[in-house]
């Protein structure tokens, strides 16, 4: 931070610490230029509409010594930016103008809700330090950024609620450290065994692919997902039946397949599922009774069977299922 041999090695401890103080700390009275990442955020702020230049007041040229205040912005100890971070401010623009290169030490970059479009800068990509990066409910467009898979430091991607086409790229298999994946709400298609190959050995918890539009049929490969605490496939054009390995999934605790036009049985396995707190079949072809390995778990709070082609009785033990709070079967 400090050339020592500017000050000669005479000075004291204390004198020094005394420097550094007023060194890192500008008062906003006297003029400093502004940094290469106040830069980057300004220039980017001067490429948005008019409106949403006002929604940024707190980022100007004479406030850019306090650059760690502005608005949606977070810092790390050497006051260097590590996070972006908006939800609900209709920002109306795109990220086009946005210089990530200067903002090398982003960790996290959160554009919740901000009527963002366009696309995704590849300068994002030379982001090594990134691990969540969360733009959901925007209007951004094209295909999935193949280049993020260059972003091996990411723990937590949401895409959701945009408009995004085309299949995931087989690059997502390098981020090695993602856990969240949130792809909901999307035009997203392809066959779901090739997506599921790809990110099969990710260490994923989450994985949320509903409301797209995913062909195909799970793959028994899906039983080797054995961190994944939530599957969400629901609304999406899978087809063919539920495979018997879902049932070595033991960490699943929501389990959502429904509106889709899945066939054949419900899968006894499923009884094996021991952390399952809700499962929603409902809104497909399935066929069968239910076996009563259901009433195995313990834990089931909500159980959504409705409208498909079940037939037979009630398993009785489903009345001993202490936390069973909603249990829906009409339509069947
Ligand atoms: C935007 O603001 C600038 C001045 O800040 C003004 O010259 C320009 O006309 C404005 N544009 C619109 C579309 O309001
Ligand atoms: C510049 O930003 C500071 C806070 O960062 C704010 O107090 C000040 O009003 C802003 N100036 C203008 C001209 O908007
Ligand atoms: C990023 O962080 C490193 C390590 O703390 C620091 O040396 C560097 O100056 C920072 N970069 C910027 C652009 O502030
Ligand atoms: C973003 O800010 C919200 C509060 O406004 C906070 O709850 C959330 O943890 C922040 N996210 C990140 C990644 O910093
Ligand atoms: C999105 O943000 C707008 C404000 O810009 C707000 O009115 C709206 O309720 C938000 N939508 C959601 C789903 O949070
Ligand atoms: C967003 O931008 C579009 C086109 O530039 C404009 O029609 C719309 O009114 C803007 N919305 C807001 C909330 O500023
Ligand atoms: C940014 O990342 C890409 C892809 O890894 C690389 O080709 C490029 O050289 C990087 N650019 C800079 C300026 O580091
Ligand atoms: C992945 O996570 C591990 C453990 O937290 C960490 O040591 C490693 O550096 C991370 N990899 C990348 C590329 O960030
Ligand atoms: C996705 O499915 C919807 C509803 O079936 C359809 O209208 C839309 O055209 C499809 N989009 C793509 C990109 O296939
Ligand atoms: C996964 O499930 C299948 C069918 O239910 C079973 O035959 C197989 O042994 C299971 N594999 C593991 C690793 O548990
Ligand atoms: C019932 O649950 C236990 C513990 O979760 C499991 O070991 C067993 O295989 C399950 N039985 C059936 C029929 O699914
Ligand atoms: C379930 O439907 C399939 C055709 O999709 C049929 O072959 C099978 O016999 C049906 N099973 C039952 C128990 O109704």
């Amino acid at each position: 931070m400090i050339n020592s041999h500017k000050f000669g090695h005479f000075l004291s401890t204390t004198a020094l610490l005394f420097l550094v103080t007023v060194h890192s700390q500008p008062s906003s009275t006297v003029a400093v230029a502004p940094s290469t990442e106040a830069n980057a955020l300004l220039g980017w702020k001067s490429q948005l509409p008019n409106q949403s230049r006002a929604l940024l007041s707190s980022w100007n040229e004479s406030s850019a010594a306090s650059l760690c205040s502005w608005e949606g912005l977070t810092c790390d100890a050497w006051r260097s930016v590590t996070g972006l971070n908006f939800s609900h401010v209709a920002i109306n623009g795109t990220l086009q103008g946005l210089n990530f290169l200067s903002l090398p030490n982003l960790t996290a970059i959160v554009f919740i809700n901000c009527s963002l479009s366009g696309g995704i800068p590849s300068t994002i990509s030379n982001l090594s330090k990134l691990t969540t990066d969360d733009l959901g409910l925007n209007s951004f467009s094209g295909g999935f950024p193949a280049f993020l898979g260059y972003i091996t430091s990411l723990q937590y991607l949401s895409l959701s609620d945009n408009c995004f086409t085309g299949t995931i790229p087989g690059s997502i298999s390098t981020l090695t450290n993602l856990t969240y994946l949130n792809l909901n709400g999307n035009e997203f298609s392809g066959d779901l065994s090739s997506a599921i190959r790809l990110i099969g050995s990710l260490p994923l918890q989450i994985l949320i692919l509903a409301s797209n539009n995913f062909t195909g049929s799970i793959p028994s490969s899906i039983g080797e997902l054995t961190k994944l605490t939530h599957l969400y496939l629901s609304t999406n054009m899978l087809s063919g039946s539920i495979p018997t390995e879902i049932g070595n999934m033991s960490s699943l605790v929501k389990l959502w397949l429904q509106q889709n036009q899945f066939n054949g049985p419900i899968p006894l396995e499923i009884g094996k599922l021991g952390s399952l707190w809700q499962l929603d079949l409902s809104q497909n072809y399935l066929n069968g009774s239910i076996p009563s390995a259901v009433s195995n778990l313990t834990g089931l709070s909500y159980l959504y069977l409705y409208a498909n082609q079940l037939s037979g009785v009630i398993p009785p033990d489903v009345g001993n299922m202490q936390s069973l709070y909603t249990f829906q079967l009409l339509s069947n």
